[in-house]
């Protein structure tokens, strides 16, 4: 049987994991965040589609591209999950379900980052597990779309 497929989405500036702020965000690299994605794909026998980019548009557009393609979607939307109602309005219409995640813990961080827009359409939010955050994410989406069978 083919494995589902789940889409793990990153925003601005998680290319700059390692460098950007190790007090707060570690010292892993998008790389071993990547590396922690593949390693609980291969036990929870899903496949993924690993992405970050820097553009809004373009994770609006590769939002979109998940309808009828994804079983699941696996998000930090870094700064955008703050500002972006073009990427909820996407993840409302992709019709599968969400998990938004953030390394930090945003709500003990600055006020501005204690509001999620994406939030409002995502099943679950974890955050301030750090990068293994990641693998809790896709373990909860794998328990997901096996309930929804
Ligand atoms: C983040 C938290 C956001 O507030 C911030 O803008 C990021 C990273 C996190 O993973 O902790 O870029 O999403």
């Amino acid at each position: 049987m083919k494995r589902p497929l789940i889409v793990v989405l990153n925003g601005p500036n998680l290319n700059m994991l390692g460098l950007r702020q190790p007090d707060i965000y570690g010292h892993a690299t998008l790389d071993d965040v990547e590396q922690v994605c593949i390693q609980a794909a291969e036990r929870l026998d899903v496949a993924i589609d690993f992405r970050q980019t820097n553009g809004e548009g373009e994770l609006v557009s590769w939002v979109q591209e998940c309808r009828g393609r994804a079983s699941g979607v696996v998000i930090n939307p870094a700064a955008y999950g703050h500002t972006s109602i073009a990427l909820l309005d996407a993840l409302h219409a992709i019709e599968c379900p969400v998990i938004e995640v953030h390394i930090s813990n945003i709500h003990r961080r600055e006020a501005f980052r204690h509001h999620s827009y994406v939030s409002q359409a995502a099943c679950g939010v974890i955050c301030g597990l750090g990068v293994r955050g990641y693998a809790h994410a896709l373990q909860a989406m794998a328990d997901i779309i096996e309930d929804e069978g």
